[in-house]
């Protein structure tokens, strides 16, 4: 294991009845609260009132800011941004999922720095202090809500993202899972795919002797993995969905990478491409982690085949570490297939023409990767091979 120091000040409130310490929670806040959500999921399913009765009840004056876009963009934070300094907002109470989270993660920072908001998520200035900031998820997948990460899109600039900081943190993050059971088929995959990538992501790292790490990732994938076919089979069964969004959480919120560093390539291509194409950010890492994988094997075929063996049953008798590696990557992308994932780019009717711009947006700070250093030749190869 790599030394480590591991912080997480989230206060997690979890369960059917998680709305209730809504009220608590506010009463430490002070009186203005801006409510930050999408594009109107939360409206139709009743989240929206049941927040707002509880900002009411706690005698809240309520700002909204609404229309927040699946992969956030910097000019939507940059209008939330304007409202808390202009109101002077005490708290901001992101609604919806990572998107509307990573945005409201923007925001906090945006209100207590004087430059633009780009500047932040460009890493040019560090943010040391932002509002305080809470969280009622609706959406099983990216973990944002107990991390201090947050991803950005610039459409002028063709670019996406991800910066962070401590200061970001959620003070409190509220998940029921009867709050997910709306989810659509096909975000629900989504965030299925999201969370497993993310601990596929922190379980290829050239760190030795992390045997608690290793099983607690590859516990939560056997889990996943026996939970997803469930759940896409009947959508609104809160058992299945609930297991599914602690998932999610327990998947990015530091546990799984103590004493170790995650790679986080497939991340950055991923990124890459949907700054590009838009895309929905799993649909992307569906398609291209495989292949990141497929391209690492010779890193560490002994890591592959262990999780081959451990986590998607390949019968290693008879054959080499490679071989079951091999294997066991390709029972992963089935799997993702069968839930109803994509598999190749030209799903989403990409073709190699842009090419070169993805690859220099994933090249633009060097070689990246921490388990294998991806250089531009790799890239090329992960996003060829993904056609
Ligand atoms: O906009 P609304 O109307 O809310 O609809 C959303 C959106 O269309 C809908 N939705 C959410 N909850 C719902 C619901 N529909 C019905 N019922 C509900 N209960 O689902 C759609 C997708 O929402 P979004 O928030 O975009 O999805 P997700 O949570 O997957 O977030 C994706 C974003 O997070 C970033 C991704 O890059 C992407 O921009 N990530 C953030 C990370 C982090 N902060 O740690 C890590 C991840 O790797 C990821 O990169
Ligand atoms: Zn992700």
């Amino acid at each position: 294991m790599d030394s480590f120091t591991f912080y997480n000040p989230v206060k997690l409130h979890f369960g059917e009845t998680a709305l209730e310490k809504l009220s608590k929670e506010l009463t430490q806040q002070g009186k203005k609260v801006l409510v930050v959500y999408g594009g109107g999921s939360i409206k139709k399913n009743g989240v929206y009132n049941a927040v707002i009765e509880k900002l009411q009840e706690a005698d809240k004056t309520i700002f909204e800011l609404s229309g927040v876009e699946p992969n956030p963009r910097v000019e939507t934070a940059r209008l939330g941004i304007d409202l808390c300094k202009k109101e002077g907002i005490d708290l901001v109470l992101a609604v919806g999922g990572g998107s509307v989270i990573d945005c409201s993660k923007l925001i906090v920072a945006g209100a207590k720095y004087d430059g633009d908001a780009w500047d932040i998520v460009k890493r040019k200035v560090f943010v040391q202090d932002a509002l305080p900031l809470g969280t009622v998820l609706t959406l099983a997948a990216t973990g944002s809500e107990m991390n201090s990460g947050s991803v950005i899109t610039n459409a002028e600039t063709e670019e996406k993202l991800s910066w962070g900081s401590p200061a970001v943190f959620p003070e409190f993050s509220i998940l029921n899972p009867a709050y997910t059971v709306s989810v659509p088929k096909n975000h629900t995959v989504y965030g299925i795919v999201d969370m497993m990538s993310h601990v596929i992501e922190q379980y290829f790292h050239n760190t030795t002797n992390t045997p608690i790490t290793d099983e607690m990732c590859e516990g939560v994938l056997r889990t996943v993995i026996t939970t997803a076919p469930k759940l896409i089979e009947d959508l609104e069964n809160v058992q299945l969905r609930e297991t599914i969004l602690l998932a999610g959480t327990i998947g990015l919120n530091g546990f799984l990478s103590i004493g170790s560093r995650g790679d986080w390539a497939s991340h950055n291509i991923e990124h890459a491409v949907s700054a590009v194409y838009n895309i929905p950010h799993a649909g992307g890492l569906a398609i291209l982690q495989p292949h990141w994988m497929r391209l690492s094997v010779p890193v560490n075929p002994e890591r592959f085949a262990g999780i081959a063996t451990r986590v998607f049953g390949v019968d290693a008798a008879g054959k080499t570490p490679e071989e079951v590696a091999y294997e066991g990557i390709d029972l992963l992308s089935a799997f993702w297939t069968s839930i109803g994932a994509p598999s190749h780019l030209a799903d989403y009717e990409i073709d190699d023409s842009k090419f070169h711009q993805i690859v220099e947006h994933a090249m633009q700070n060097g070689p990246f990767g921490n388990f294998k250093k991806l250089q531009e030749k790799d890239v090329r190869a992960i996003l060829q091979n993904s056609l």
